[in-house]
């Protein structure tokens, strides 16, 4: 057995001794979003912190907590990772990918992420939310490398949809029926913490991304190798640098989350009533 499997697996046995709850639906809250898990539209079941799982890694990002949560939206069965792990603060890539997949071992068939990002689509606006169509993560070390976890999938796993079609439609529709504005576009992962250089912003726009951010491709990678199916959303917090006249901070990403979680949250929410429907029927 491979030792990142046999990791995951003394991990999900400390999960299921505390909980036998099997979730439906994964959700990953990025910087400033993490107060979904804390929305009156849950019912929270248990939370379980990172910290208390042993060999697993712990999120020091501000604006993150680092917790599990196990909680129910409208009957809709979910696990939540309030706070995620990055790259930058030093962890191996396997090990950030670790709780998304540790979350599709717990029985999550379908992963939903969302990160706060810099909008390189000068048609974009700070405040906006993006649907992740595609990503461009080339710049990050990939998180299969190293011997495959043949338990979860196949050495050279198939990237052509990494954000399933259906899902999107789904998302795409439910912010309809809210009204709610969803720009769509690519998503770039960078390791920061740096924020970019308005050099490296022109170098991106002509790969053809729309936003850029810390996180998220490195996870839908892992969940796709395990046969997860993904979705994502961008709430574009600033513009990118040499595009936003300001010099880029942690506080304007947080301000900007914290304005947008209301429209956030009512779409996330009837997404995952949407999706659920769906998963249920296919
Ligand atoms: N760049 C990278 N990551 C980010 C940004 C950005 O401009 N905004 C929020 N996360």
């Amino acid at each position: 057995m491979s030792k990142i499997y046999s990791k995951l697996e003394k991990c999900l046995k400390y999960i299921r001794k505390k909980t036998d709850f099997v979730p439906e639906i994964a959700i990953v809250l990025g910087s400033g979003l993490g107060d979904y898990a804390e929305s009156a539209k849950l019912k929270t079941h248990l939370t379980i912190p990172y910290s208390e799982i042993s060999g697993f890694p712990v999120s020091t990002a501000p604006g993150h907590k680092g917790q599990f949560v196990f909680a129910t939206v409208n009957g809709v069965k979910i696990v939540i990772m309030q706070g995620r792990v990055h790259l930058y603060e030093g962890y191996d890539i396997s090990d950030v990918v670790m709780p998304v997949r540790l979350m599709g071992m717990m029985g999550a068939k379908a992963l939903f992420l969302t990160n706060a990002a810099g909008g390189i689509n000068e048609s974009f606006h700070s405040g906006e939310l993006m649907l992740i169509t595609d990503q461009i993560s080339a710049f990050v070390k990939s998180p299969l490398i190293g011997e495959n976890v043949d338990e979860l999938g196949v050495r050279f796993p198939d990237m052509s949809e990494i954000y399933d079609r259906d899902l999107r439609n789904i998302i795409k529709k439910s912010a309809e029926e809210l009204g709610i504005k969803l720009q769509e576009g690519v998503y770039i992962q960078v390791t920061g913490p740096q924020f970019e250089s308005p050099a490296e912003i022109i170098a991106f726009k002509s790969m053809g991304a729309d936003a850029v951010g810390m996180s998220t491709a490195c996870e839908a990678i892992a969940a796709n190798h395990m046969g997860m199916k993904i979705c994502g959303i961008t709430c574009i917090a600033n513009m990118a640098a040499g595009i936003s006249k300001n010099p880029l901070t942690s506080s304007e990403v947080n301000e900007t989350a914290d304005r947008v979680a209301p429209d956030f949250e009512r779409l996330l929410t009837e997404s995952i009533e949407n999706i659920s429907d769906y998963l249920n029927n296919n």
